[in-house]
């Protein structure tokens, strides 16, 4: 009984963790500040808009599968046009055996059964069109499956395939050819028996790295870009780009030094210019928006290109290419998230009993806002706070302060970038080891896969409360559903006029202003406890944010800053804030006014 019992839990974990695990390492920053205030015109619909990225298989399932679908995906739309929101990007939805959950391809042209059909996205692109909508896919381009029949065929070496892959000889039996890691942890080569050699894969063994040293890899991929371009998509999202070349001498990495790390971590070696971060990523993003521009020339319409780079911000900067060729519209600014507080892979809450203080926001949004080439200027950055392989918003930085970053971040100048379920403040949900099923979690086992899985930032949206709130009429999702759907659901929050959603939808409004389309910006007050961000435009509506990031209520003066007059409207608080002084609506004296612990306001007055 006792073995019986113990069997069915070893089939369990094999059931719920097929593969491997890792991190990504932080990045290291230096900080000058410098802000300067300038009128920005936004270039297209990216810029003068907002990005929101849906995890298909947790936004809407239409067939009781417990899986989100294409069809869940055009049932929702109204949902993005209540909300102001102009472009989704939606996570892979190709054929993939989901060793990565579509991070690993095996048909790049075809929609895999689990989400659809061509048919299904066919009419995706036709109902968001009519909405108003833009439709950006997300293109994997450094490894396939190693079900894709290109992998099949180089394993056999039938030509052109054989060297679509990057293989190597080892130098002694069962020795991989080089130390390098996986980022999900262990060796980045498995030895193909049939084959006789090695193959890398910077990811899972099912994530074979492809090799774009070799022409016709780069021309496949193109033409996978024109495939979906020619059925109606506006642009991609770009992944794992750092990854795509390796050293072509294939040196040993050297150790990192981190202690944190165990030999077969990924941050046990350092990988820069070796099998990360290399050069010549930039040429193959170049030759992406040359086939993008191809399409921009024949109608006219933009197409959109952000990359995915975890990589030091001069590097993550060379993605908008230059003046005369601009390569990313957006490279993703992931600032918000590794330069401040990150719980997933460092967690930087300090004695004072939360993760950041006003000065250090300050300077890693101006870093940022400092980085961007001044012919892409501020109306070319992005805010990213959150997305697919990190901590939630609300569980990052704490409930209490999801409102107020949701207002600096929609009032900075550039591209908010939204992951599903952020407008309604959805947090990590626990996921048992039983339940885990994201790679990255699985490699580190029962003790201490909390700190790698990605799951319980993937948890389904929650729409009502329903059962499953709304987003399944299955038993079983495919993740646990996050155990407060009944008081954290959209339906609640649209009814509510106090609610993230609410501000959220009043927030996003507000971008539309002439103040933030135009304005200047600065950050007039910031301190350890405050962090101030204002849109100014002579005459026009103009707007301050004012965030007090302390545990103790604090009273602002404005008075001295230029273009605040002496009175001002209290248009958005933070859904926590009691303060009877500061009501929606009210009018305040600018130089006198409370803001609770951790609560974001924002005011409108008339720019001087
Ligand atoms: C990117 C994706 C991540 C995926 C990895 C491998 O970092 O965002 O989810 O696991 O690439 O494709
Ligand atoms: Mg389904």
């Amino acid at each position: 009984m006792r073995s019986f019992a113990f069997l069915l839990v070893i089939l369990a974990v094999a059931l719920a963790c097929p593969s491997q695990t890792g991190f990504k390492a932080p990045q290291k920053r230096s900080v000058q500040h410098r802000v300067e205030s300038r009128e920005d015109v936004p270039r297209n619909w990216l810029e003068s808009g907002l990005v929101y990225q849906i995890y298909p298989r947790s936004f809407q399932d239409s067939d009781g599968d417990g899986v989100g679908d294409l069809k869940g995906i055009i049932s929702r739309l109204d949902h993005f046009v209540q909300l102001g929101i102009n472009v989704l990007w939606i996570s892979p939805i190709f054929k993939s055996p989901m060793a990565d959950f579509g991070y690993d391809i095996s048909d790049f042209t075809d929609i895999d059964p689990i989400f659809g059909t061509i048919q299904d996205f066919t009419d995706l692109t036709a109902a968001a069109k009519a909405k108003g909508l833009k439709l950006v896919l997300d293109m994997v381009p450094n490894h396939s499956s190693d079900e894709h029949e290109w992998f099949i065929k180089s394993v056999n070496r039938v030509d052109p395939y054989t060297d679509y892959y990057v293989w190597l000889d080892g130098e002694q039996p069962g020795v991989p050819p080089t130390n390098w890691l996986s980022v999900f942890g262990g060796s980045a080569w498995t030895f193909n028996e049939q084959r006789g050699q090695w193959y890398l894969h910077q990811f899972v063994a099912k994530q074979p790295d492809l090799n774009y040293r070799n022409p016709l890899v780069r021309e496949e991929l193109k033409n996978i870009l024109r495939f979906w371009l020619d059925r109606g998509t506006d642009g991609f999202r770009v992944d794992a780009v750092p990854h795509m070349y390796e050293d072509p001498t294939f040196p040993d990495e050297l150790p990192s030094g981190d202690p944190t790390a165990d030999p077969d971590q990924y941050g046990y070696l350092i990988h820069d210019q070796i099998t990360w971060n290399r050069p010549e990523t930039y040429d193959v993003m170049a030759d992406i928006r040359q086939v993008l521009q191809e399409y921009e020339d024949g109608d006219g319409e933009h197409r959109v290109m952000m990359t995915e780079a975890y990589v030091p911000l001069e590097n993550v900067i060379q993605y908008y290419g230059n003046e005369s060729f601009r390569i990313a519209d957006f490279p993703f600014n992931f600032a918000l998230i590794n330069g401040i507080s990150n719980c997933l892979y460092y967690c930087n809450v300090t004695a004072r009993g939360y993760p950041y203080n006003g000065t250090q926001l300050r300077d890693t949004i101006v870093e940022f806002l400092n980085a961007i080439p001044s012919w892409v200027g501020p109306q070319g950055a992005n805010w990213v706070l959150g997305n697919h392989d990190q901590r939630r918003l609300a569980s990052r930085y704490g409930e209490a302060l999801t409102d107020g970053m949701i207002m600096v971040q929609m009032l900075l100048p550039g591209t908010p970038v939204t992951y599903y379920g952020e407008e309604i403040g959805m947090k990590d949900q626990f996921i048992s080891y039983e339940d885990t099923l994201d790679p990255q979690g699985c490699q580190m086992g029962p003790d201490r896969y909390e700190k790698s899985s990605r799951d319980p930032a993937r948890t389904p949206m929650q729409w009502d409360d329903t059962f499953n709130a709304g987003f399944s009429t299955s038993d079983t999702t495919w993740l646990p559903m996050g155990d407060n759907y009944l008081t954290v659901n959209v339906k609640l929050q649209k009814e509510n006029l106090i609610s993230h959603l609410n501000i959220y939808r009043t927030m996003v409004a507000l971008r539309q202003e002439a103040s933030v389309v135009y304005g200047s910006y600065d950050f007039p007050i910031v301190d350890e406890d405050a962090f101030t961000l204002t849109r100014i435009r002579t005459n026009s509506t103009s707007y301050v944010v004012v965030l007090n990031v302390g545990l103790q209520e604090r009273r602002f003066d404005l008075s001295g800053v230029t273009g605040i007059p002496a009175t001002a409207k209290v248009v958005v608080r933070s859904i926590q804030a009691i303060s009877g002084e500061t009501q929606i609506g009210f009018t305040i004296n600018t130089s006198d006014f409370p803001v609770g612990a951790q609560e974001g306001l924002v005011l409108s007055f008339l720019g001087l």
